[in-house]
């Protein structure tokens, strides 16, 4: 690790989607600040360390090259960064609970809570610690207990400082964020605190997109923020389906309603259902934490978000189940996209993982194509028992294929030879297109049984134009 005395020393403690790209656009835009990067991974941090980094993000190669090495570190010596560090940013993962009290709902806070005491035992002077985990309101609290254990009192100041970036956008999104939230406490420590990590964004964020408020509302506020974008597709979702009944066309329904300049266009995108790492976990906490306070109506009407995801997953299993004369069984089918979204390789709670492992069910035989994320597409499958291929080629993974599904709207998808892709698959052909991003009437007209999320089916059966099973 380099040593030489900047003026901040600050570091990250996680190096995954959140910690290393943040970290990365901190060190670009403050040379003077030197930002160092610690995981308890080794093969995590040689690979940030290499021109292969472990994650996939448009913008982030140029960032990372530019800076590592000048002011931007990545290391597995956690200890000494803790000692160097003026301000402590914490980027360990939340994820959901799997056993005990709030199993499948609340957050898992072990890893927080033993980096919060690694720090307390390795710190030897006074630290700034920033929350930039998503958590359950009220952890900074906890976590100034743990520090302020035995003879620590007072060292050590904890800050919320959620991140909203997305991924696919987190370069161009910490770049220019629409907003960065701060929270601390009112005592002279907090807001000392608070001003000194305001002073490292003001660098590049306008003053007036730099918001403060106390610990509780900015914790809150990321879990809210990731509660409102969800509950937008779910509403959206769930239109979809009274469209496929009655043969309104979603797009059409979405544009007119996101008009509404009170609502806005955005995020108004019918699909197969959301996926990512954050939305159904940090729900689920909003959820348990509305139930740990009693407020039962609360939590009901947040989950309900979640259970038309599941539903909105499951009917496109179901339709094409329906569609395809209510057997898969010995079918080939490929699917164009397996990440969670498109510009990035990561597939933690992608549509993409239900859909296939439910096609398996049916014993339908899987060929994988994405451009990004096969890599860990076969981790995610490797306990799965059944006939999945994976090959990156979108043209040779549908040959031979009775049905394609588009699961991640990749645009190199809406601009495949379809004509090509047609004359190679098994007839009638079918197409569910779980994004809407395929020009469905050009499909319909090279010979394709077209499926579009929330619109008319477009087929060559007799029944009458439209009908769904
Ligand atoms: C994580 C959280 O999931 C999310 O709630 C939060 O908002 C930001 O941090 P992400 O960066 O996407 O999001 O997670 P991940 O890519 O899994 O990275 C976490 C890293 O922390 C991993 O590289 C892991 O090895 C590291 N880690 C975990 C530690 O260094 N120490 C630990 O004790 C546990
Ligand atoms: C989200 C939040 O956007 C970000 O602010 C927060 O910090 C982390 O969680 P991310 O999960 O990276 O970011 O991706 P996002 O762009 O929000 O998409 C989430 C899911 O919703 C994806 O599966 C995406 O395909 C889906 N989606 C998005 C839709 O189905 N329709 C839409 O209109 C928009």
């Amino acid at each position: 690790m380099n040593s030489v005395r900047r003026n901040m020393n600050i570091l990250c403690i996680g190096a995954g989607y959140v910690g290393g790209p943040t970290m990365a656009v901190i060190a670009a835009k403050c040379p003077d600040i030197q930002v160092t990067v610690v995981d308890i991974n080794p093969d995590r941090i040689s690979r940030w360390n290499s021109d292969h980094l472990p994650i996939y993000e448009p913008g982030l190669d140029e960032v990372v090259r530019a800076a590592r090495g000048r002011n931007l570190f990545f290391s597995t010596d956690i200890e000494a960064g803790i000692h160097d560090a003026d301000i402590i940013f914490v980027s360990v993962n939340t994820p959901t609970k799997m056993f005990g009290t709030g199993a499948g709902m609340a957050a898992d806070l072990q890893y927080w809570e033993k980096t919060a005491r690694q720090i307390r035992e390795c710190a030897d002077a006074p630290k700034i610690i920033v929350e930039k985990s998503t958590l359950p309101v009220k952890t900074a609290q906890a976590m100034k207990r743990i520090f302020d254990a035995g003879n620590h009192q007072n060292r050590f100041t904890v800050l919320s400082n959620p991140e909203f970036l997305a991924e696919g956008s987190a370069v161009r999104d910490l770049e220019n964020p629409d907003r960065v939230l701060i929270g601390s406490d009112a005592s002279p420590a907090g807001i000392q605190a608070r001003d000194r990590l305001v002073d490292v964004y003001a660098r590049w964020v306008p003053r007036n997109r730099i918001l403060t408020t106390n610990i509780w509302s900015s914790e809150l506020s990321k879990l809210v923020s990731n509660a409102f974008l969800a509950q937008r597709i779910s509403s959206v979702n769930a239109i979809s389906a009274l469209c496929e009944k009655t043969d309104a066309d979603i797009s059409e329904v979405a544009r007119a309603v996101g008009m509404d300049s009170r609502l806005g266009s955005r995020f108004l995108n019918a699909s197969v259902g959301f996926g990512g790492s954050c939305f159904k976990k940090d729900i689920l906490n909003l959820v348990y934490l509305c139930r740990y306070y009693g407020l039962e109506e609360v939590a009901d009407y947040w989950e309900g978000v979640v259970r038309i995801n599941e539903y909105q997953k499951e009917r496109f299993v179901v339709n094409m189940l329906g569609t395809m004369f209510h057997t898969l069984s010995g079918k080939r089918i490929c699917l164009f996209g397996f990440a969670f979204k498109a510009d990035t390789g990561d597939t933690r709670e992608s549509p993409g993982i239900f859909v296939a492992k439910r096609l398996i069910e049916e014993q339908a035989e899987l060929v994988i194509s994405d451009p990004k994320a096969l890599e860990n597409a076969r981790r995610d499958l490797a306990d799965v028992q059944g006939n999945i291929r994976y090959v990156e080629d979108p043209y040779e993974a549908a040959s031979g294929a009775d049905a394609i599904a588009l699961i991640t709207e990749w645009p190199q998808y809406a601009a495949l030879d379809y004509d090509r892709i047609f004359r190679t698959m098994v007839q009638p052909a079918f197409i569910f297109d779980g994004r809407n991003i395929l020009d469905h009437q050009r499909l319909h007209g090279i010979g394709f049984n077209v499926f579009p999320i929330g619109k008319p089916a477009l087929t060559h059966f007799h029944e009458a134009p439209g009908i769904r099973p």
